[in-house]
């Protein structure tokens, strides 16, 4: 089976695509280095022995798209391109519908056009917005987008859900991931952000490489146990693991939505104390305020993927903060 990865360059796109060949799926990789570098595909070849096929091209080009589809008999489509930062959303709407809805669209097209139906797409815990709940299952309803990036994920998810009641040949899989954290155990290829990480496990990477002085802990005085916030961090490769077994179960009974977490909420202060522990590294923190827009404390309810896809995260926190280090310290 031949399998587009769009965005297969980028932190969660190559981790998949090393899953992917290892479980002798054809891969064929469109990237347009928005942020990502071209020497990941060297790098996925190097922990697989495998190449992959490259095309450095944007989704929203509808002349790259068909020159992909005509020159590989593409059989579904794993799509990560897109933009993701949440602050700079707030900067740059247009930017982020434009290339995360808009690129949505053009590649959706160009499946139809080419008869490929199957669809993984990325989506995120963010569409759930503010429930009273903390643990979030995939019966809660769709909440009000807190930022613009959410809200392009939350399009998107509806895009889908339409397009499939208007052709129900369609098969398509939401995974909606909770925090994505860690690195392939290699240490060859992992998350290294643009400029200043907005994310957790990448400021505290800088941090312990001394290329930034200390950590924000933003607020230390919500209803938690330590006071810091909470979250349900997941291991990069759990999750690429994910995407292997939701491409294994499509089908055209109906959309099919799984959230991607491990069901277990850790504080700040955990990830901090444990990312020391395991790497024998001070990290220095001081606490600020709260940032504008963080929820206090959620996790993932994951039975539905455990039961219907037969996946299960299966790496604790102290390997994720592992495997992160193992990354960023070599880079
Ligand atoms: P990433 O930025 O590392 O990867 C995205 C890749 O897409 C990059 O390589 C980028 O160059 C490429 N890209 C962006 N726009 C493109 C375009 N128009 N055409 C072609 N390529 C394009 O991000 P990631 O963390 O790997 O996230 C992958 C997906 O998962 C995104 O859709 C993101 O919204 C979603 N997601 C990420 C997280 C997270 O915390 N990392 C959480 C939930 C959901
Ligand atoms: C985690 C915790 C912060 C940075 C975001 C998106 C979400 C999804 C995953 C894409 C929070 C605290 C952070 C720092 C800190 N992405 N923190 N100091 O906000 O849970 O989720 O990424 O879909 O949509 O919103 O992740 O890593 O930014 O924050 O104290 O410098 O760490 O307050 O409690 P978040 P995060």
């Amino acid at each position: 089976m031949v399998i587009l990865v769009t965005g297969g360059t980028g932190y969660i796109g190559s981790h998949t695509v090393v899953e992917l060949i290892k479980n002798n799926y054809d891969v064929v990789i469109i990237d347009n280095l928005s942020n990502s570098s071209k020497d990941v595909v060297n790098k996925i070849e190097k922990i697989t022995g495998s190449k992959c096929k490259f095309y450095e091209a944007d989704i929203r080009d509808e002349n790259a798209l068909d020159k992909i589809f005509k020159e590989n008999k593409i059989d579904a489509v794993i799509h990560f391109a897109g933009y993701k930062a949440v602050g700079e959303s707030v900067k740059k709407p247009l930017d982020y519908y434009d290339n995360n809805v808009v690129g949505t669209i053009k590649l959706l097209e160009t499946m139809k056009k080419y008869n490929c139906k199957k669809m993984v797409f990325s989506s995120s815990a963010t569409v759930y917005g503010n429930p009273k709940v903390h643990k979030f299952d995939e019966t809660i309803e769709r909440g009000k987008a807190v930022n613009p990036y959410g809200a392009t994920k939350i399009v998107i998810e509806e895009m889908l859900e339409n397009l499939y009641v208007s052709d129900d040949t369609f098969e398509i899989s939401i995974l909606r991931y909770f925090n994505p954290v860690g690195a392939h155990e290699s240490g060859i290829i992992g998350e290294n952000p643009n400029g200043v990480p907005n994310n957790l496990m990448p400021y505290i990477q800088k941090v312990a490489k001394g290329e930034l002085p200390e950590l924000s802990i933003f607020g230390s005085d919500y209803n938690t146990k330590d006071g810091t916030g909470v979250r349900d961090y997941i291991h990069v490769v759990d999750l690429a693991k994910g995407h292997i077994k939701a491409l294994e179960k499509l089908d055209n009974k109906k959309v099919y939505t799984y959230n991607l977490g491990t069901g277990k909420g850790y504080s700040v202060l955990d990830l901090v104390k444990t990312f020391e522990k395991v790497n024998n590294i001070k990290i220095k923190y001081k606490f600020v305020d709260r940032r504008p827009g963080d929820l206090d404390c959620y996790y993932a309810d994951t039975s539905k993927a455990e039961k219907e896809l037969g996946w299960k995260a299966e790496k604790g926190i102290e390997e994720m903060c592992k495997d992160s280090w193992n990354f960023a310290k070599n880079m």
